[in-house]
Order: C-alpha cells, then structure tokens, then sequence
C-alpha cells in the first residue's frame, strides 16, 4: 500500500493500492466482484464484450472497458487504458472471464477445442503476462484466478473445459512458484455450482459446436440437454456469486492470501476424495457424479 490516491473518471478518490481489473462482468460472478469491490472502495476496471453489456457496468458506476479474450488486440488495448487512466498502478487482476464447452471427448473438433483455450487459457495468460509488467513495476500486486472444481477433479462430458481449468491450474502454481519474492501474490478461486448465467451459455455453445445428432452419445445428449433447460432436480449445493466474491476479498485484502480457495461443498468434497481416495475408486465416484449432474 503506497497510499497514493488517484482520481477516477467519476471524481472519487482511490488508493492506487486498491485498483483492480476485472474480467466476464456482463453477468454472474463477474458482475457480482465488480460491484462488490466497489462498495469496498476500490476502483474498479469491469470488462464486457457487449456494448448494452459495458453501458450497463458504466451506468453502475463501474469503469467499463472492452475485453475479449479470443481477440489479443482487445487485451492490449484494454491494459493499455488502464495504464494510462491509472498511471501504471494497476494492484490486482481477477481473470474469470470464460464459458463452458460441454460434449465428449470424441466429439470435440481441434477448433472447438482451441477456441475454449483461446478464450479460457491463452486470452488469460495474454493479460496476466501484460498485467504483471504493471505489477513488477509497482513492486506488489495480486493475481487471482477462478478456476473451478473442474480444475481439480475430471467429469465426463466436460472435457473441453476441464482441460482449460486444470491448464489453468499448472500455469497458475509455476507462476507462483516463479514470483515468490516479487511482492505479487497468485492465489487461485475454484468454486463449485454458482447461480450464473454459465448454464445458459454452456448450453448454446454445445447446441452450436456439437453434432449432437450424429454422435454416439446422442441419447445422453438429449438428456443432458433437458436437465441444462431446468427440466431436471436443482442442484442443493448451488450457492449466490457472493461465495465467490468472499474469497476474492480475502485473496485481494488479506496480507497473507490463501494459494486456493475452495467454493461450494462439492469442491471441499471433492479436494478431499482426490487426496484420499485411489485412483479407480475416484473414477468411480466421478463416473457416478457425471451421471448424476
Ligand atoms: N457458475 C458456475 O457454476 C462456475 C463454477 C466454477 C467456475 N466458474 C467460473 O466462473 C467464471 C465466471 O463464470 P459465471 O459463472 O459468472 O458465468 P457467466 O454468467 O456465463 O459469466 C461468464 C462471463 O465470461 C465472459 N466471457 C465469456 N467468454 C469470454 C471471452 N472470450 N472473453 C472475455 N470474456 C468472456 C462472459 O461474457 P459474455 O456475456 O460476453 O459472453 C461473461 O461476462 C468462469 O471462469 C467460470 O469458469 C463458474
């Protein structure tokens, strides 16, 4: 905390120290951190791809600004503003921007498949990189990443997805392993089932890049399609953005952030099954918990 105070585009003061950029604020737990940061004082940069998406941040205050990870000139203009508005002093960076890309592993095409690591992976390394020059600068800063349970544990039909948060998870852990001593701290969030729009987006991008039609799964997919559309139980576990946005504080306040943050029940289940269980057994588990959600 350098207690240097800047003066934002609506007039109020900040604390340099307390600047923050946000990534996926059009909705769900990107929209809830924005705000919530915000009623704590920071300033807060959120980013949108749409423009009644950025009008809508900028209408609640929010500095808003345009991101979208699978276009890499959009992440350079995107830091470069911030810079510019902040004067370098950009403290943290909350990547959680990204979607879900459901269907099998054999009916993933190599272009599906990169897109979810051009939006999910590389965008986020694109930023995180461009942020920690900022950082080093500055001498301190934080990284969090929202990963997920499926960062942890694998789930049939999520292959796509799981594969971008465990890529997310490995680069996560090496860069921290390589900023020890830097003053930059890289803590990483894995929530479980959060209300969102993550459902809704998940379904179109598999009703758009899967031929659900020709596929082996085809019957499993038709299920699955019914319980995505809420014609299945609801899921007990399911908890507000809010969850997320309490570990965020801690990883951005604390002066000792946590490397993980565990969210939801089935995540701390989960994290707890993979360190104690044998390998087949944890399948079996998994096998039964794909089925079941
Ligand atoms: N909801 C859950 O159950 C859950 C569980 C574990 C982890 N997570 C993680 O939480 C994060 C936020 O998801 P959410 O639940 O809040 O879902 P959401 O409501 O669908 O929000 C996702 C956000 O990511 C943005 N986004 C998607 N593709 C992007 C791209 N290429 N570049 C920049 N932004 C992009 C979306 O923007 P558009 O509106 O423009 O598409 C939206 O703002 C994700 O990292 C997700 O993996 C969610």
């Amino acid at each position: 905390m350098d207690g240097m105070s800047q003066k934002t585009n609506h007039g109020t003061n900040h604390d340099a120290a307390r600047t923050l950029l946000i990534t996926g604020c059009s909705s769900g737990i990107g929209r809830v951190c924005a705000l919530g940061m915000q009623a704590r004082g920071w300033r807060v940069f959120a980013t949108a791809r749409r423009e009644e998406d950025l009008g809508a941040l900028r209408q609640e205050g929010l500095e808003a600004l345009y991101l979208d990870y699978a276009e890499p000139d959009s992440i350079a203009a995107c830091i470069e503003e911030v810079a510019q508005r902040t004067g370098g002093k950009l403290f943290a960076l909350f990547n959680n921007g990204a979607y879900g890309q459901l269907g099998a592993v054999e009916d993933l095409s190599r272009e599906v498949l990169r897109a979810q690591f051009e939006a999910n992976v590389f965008g986020w390394h694109d930023l995180t990189v461009r942020a920690l020059k900022l950082m080093r600068a500055n001498g301190a800063g934080r990284i969090v990443q929202n990963s997920s349970v499926l960062g942890l544990v694998a789930m049939k039909w999520r292959g796509a997805y799981n594969a971008s948060k465990f890529a997310i998870e490995g680069l996560s852990d090496t860069l921290r392993l390589e900023l020890r001593g830097s003053g930059i701290h890289v803590s990483i969030i894995e929530p479980g089932p959060i209300h969102s729009k993550f459902v809704d987006n998940a379904l179109k991008h598999f009703q758009a890049n899967i031929d659900i039609e020709h596929s082996l799964y085809r019957q499993m997919y038709e299920r699955r399609l019914a319980r995505l559309r809420g014609e299945g139980k609801p899921n007990p576990f399911k908890l507000g953005p809010e969850a997320v946005l309490k570990k965020l504080i801690h990883a951005l306040e604390s002066p000792r952030p946590k490397v993980r943050y565990h969210v939801t029940f089935p995540t701390h289940l989960m994290a707890t099954l993979r360190r104690v269980l044998p390998w087949r057994a944890l399948d079996a588990v998994l096998n039964k918990a794909s089925d079941d959600n």
